[in-house]
């Protein structure tokens, strides 16, 4: 028995903010933007939209498109790193408002290794019988942690909510066929949200801080990057008797065009089989991968029977790939 995803549903704010509506209160450029990290739009809650409003509506476009009642859910996990709130997680909204009344649910935090960490998760649920059909979501509002005038940060992130729904299935000629998760704990500086949490919590002191919006060390993160997603994605292909020649699509955290280019030549990918959305969505975090998965889905860029590989980098520092049989 293996785990399979069966459907892909996603969902995306509908105001969008470009490139060019940044350059009117950001010192930045369009040109900066697009040349560095290959971002063009990215998409903004409304006032009234929170992580688990996204989240509900990327499971019900993906249960929807498998015509899955969520009563048939036993399972839903959602990868964030802005959940609605401190408690109750942000799946159990999720579940509420889905009416998923058969299924447990609960948050985890890989930062943008969040969804890979969550498939690894709904895989061995499967697997060992726990549960059998699961929901990964992937789901941020990364703009609830942003500080717009500081341009490292701000012309990145986005907001965005995908889902994948897991079966079992007892064909070993599709499925998740292997996964490798990574974290290091030496590196917690390269990005970070300082506060509030326990070990400061909200005050006024924090309210008035920067310490409450994403710092990041673009460049040192960077050059991390590229050597840890071919290391993992070499551990798991070599895990599963594969090599980089086996893959038919790679779809990776969206983190910067540059990374995704750079890791897709030296696996000997060719252009085509490296799926890009970072122009679309920019960087969502957790909701990356699966966004990026959708995309694909959705556009006929994944076929039965092709080889997937994703793989994923993030705070601070997680790294992950998985080899699915589509
Ligand atoms: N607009 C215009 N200029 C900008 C800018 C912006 N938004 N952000 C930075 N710059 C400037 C810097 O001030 C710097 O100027 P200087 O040379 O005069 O000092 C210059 O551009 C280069 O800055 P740097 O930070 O070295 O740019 P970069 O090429 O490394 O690109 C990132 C920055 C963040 C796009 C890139 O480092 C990146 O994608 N890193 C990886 C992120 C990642 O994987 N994170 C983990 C998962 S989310």
């Amino acid at each position: 028995m293996r785990s399979k995803i069966v459907e892909t549903g996603s969902y995306l704010p509908e105001k969008i903010l470009t490139n060019k509506d940044l350059e009117k209160f950001v010192d930045t450029s369009d040109e900066w933007i697009t040349q560095r990290t290959g971002i063009k739009v990215r998409h903004i809650v409304a006032k009234d939209e929170a992580t688990s409003d996204l989240a509900y509506k990327a499971a019900l476009d993906a249960l929807t498109r498998a015509d899955v009642d969520p009563k048939e859910i036993d399972s839903i996990i959602v990868a964030t790193v802005a959940p609605d709130m401190p408690l109750p997680a942000t799946a159990l909204f999720v579940q509420e408002k889905l009416g998923a009344t058969n299924a447990f649910g609960f948050d985890i935090n890989a930062a943008c290794s969040g969804f890979m960490y969550g498939l690894s998760i709904a895989d061995s649920y499967i697997r060992s019988n726990i549960a059998k059909k699961v929901l990964v979501i992937g789901a941020e509002v990364l703009t609830s942690m942003i500080e717009w005038q500081e341009r490292s940060t701000s012309v990145i992130f986005g907001d965005g909510a995908a889902c994948v729904l897991l079966d079992a299935t007892e064909n070993e000629n599709e499925g998740m066929l292997g996964i490798k998760l990574h974290s290091d704990g030496r590196y917690t500086d390269l990005m970070i949200v300082p506060a509030p949490g326990s070990r400061r919590p909200c005050s006024e002191e924090v309210a008035k801080s920067k310490d409450r919006y994403v710092k990041m060390k673009g460049n040192e993160t960077f050059k991390m990057a590229v050597r840890h997603i071919i290391d993992v994605s070499k551990e798991v292909l070599d895990d599963v008797g594969m090599t980089f020649e086996d893959i038919d699509i790679m779809v990776s955290h969206q983190a910067n065009r540059r990374i995704m280019e750079s890791v897709g030549r030296r696996a000997g990918l060719s252009e085509d089989k490296v799926v890009i959305t970072i122009d679309k969505h920019a960087n969502t975090a957790a909701a990356s991968i699966p966004l990026a998965l959708d995309w694909a889905n959705r556009n006929g860029k994944i076929k039965k029977g092709d080889v997937v590989l994703l793989n994923s980098f993030g705070a601070s520092l997680t790294w992950s790939a998985g080899v699915i049989k589509w």
